[in-house]
């Protein structure tokens, strides 16, 4: 896949698309990130990008022209089907679910706005969609492009070691996740629970079925009324009730 970034912050990616995941999936040639700057679109010498707004009011707006001819510039490469995307808390909310399904494009355009916000007529023009990483404002959109590319990155084919542990994880199976633990089996009185020493496989696969149905239930109950319940899940969320009926 192939991410191109509008950002008037261009150095605030380096470091992120230098470590961890995002580096190997780089080095594996999964994904690639060309991060753009926007003054190089701005036609005056001072490379302006914002203005006063129409009607007055305080902040700036970033003007319509470096943008628009930022992703002319990029989509005659990309093709006209590729995704132009605004990042703006006025956006959709992204989820694991939209992450998913950008996972499967070739190519996204993501642009970073700031200041108060973007020319209207730039959403009108070239945007494609709008998304919001959730309802709180920061003072750009690089944050949560960051955010974008990670959850979208670690889907493509061949970046994750072990494919399984996505299914397996938050959202991925509609469930938060239960609970993990690792050596030492006791640490300050803690003590990991009996199941997960038995070495009973089936025993541990409904445990930890469990276990994220109840994180589920008393963290996230929305998320269980979206999903289609298996016997077993039914089978498990009837003894969770019971449980909280002795309490
Ligand atoms: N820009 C500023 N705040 C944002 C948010 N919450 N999501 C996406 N872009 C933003």
């Amino acid at each position: 896949m192939h991410i191109d970034v509008i950002t008037i912050f261009p150095d605030f990616f380096s470091s992120a698309l230098d470590c961890s995941m995002l580096a190997r999936a780089r080095q594996a040639e999964a994904l690639a990130v060309e991060v753009h700057d926007l003054r190089n679109w701005a036609a005056d010498k001072h490379h302006v990008v914002d203005d006063y707004p129409y009607g007055g009011g305080a902040g700036m707006v970033m003007k319509p022209e470096p943008l628009i001819l930022a992703v002319e510039d990029l989509l005659s490469e990309a093709g006209p089907d590729c995704p132009v995307i605004l990042l703006t808390p006025q956006g959709q909310q992204f989820d694991q679910a939209k992450a998913e399904q950008l996972a499967k494009q070739e190519q996204l355009i993501l642009i970073c706005g700031h200041y108060e916000g973007v020319d209207e007529r730039v959403r009108q023009s070239v945007v494609t969609e709008e998304l919001s990483i959730g309802d709180y404002i920061l003072t750009g959109g690089e944050p949560a492009a960051l955010v974008v590319i990670e959850a979208v990155a670690r889907l493509l084919p061949g970046v994750l070691g072990n494919p399984a542990s996505l299914e397996s994880e938050s959202f991925g199976s509609g469930l938060l996740e239960y609970p993990h633990y690792t050596r030492p089996a006791q640490w300050r009185g803690m003590s990991v629970p009996e199941v997960l020493l038995s070495g009973h496989h089936q025993k541990i696969r409904r445990w930890r079925h469990k276990e994220a149905l109840r994180r589920t239930r008393e963290r996230r109950p929305e998320l269980l009324e979206q999903l289609e319940l298996t016997e077993e899940a039914r089978e498990l969320l009837a003894e969770l009730e019971a449980e909280c009926d002795q309490d």
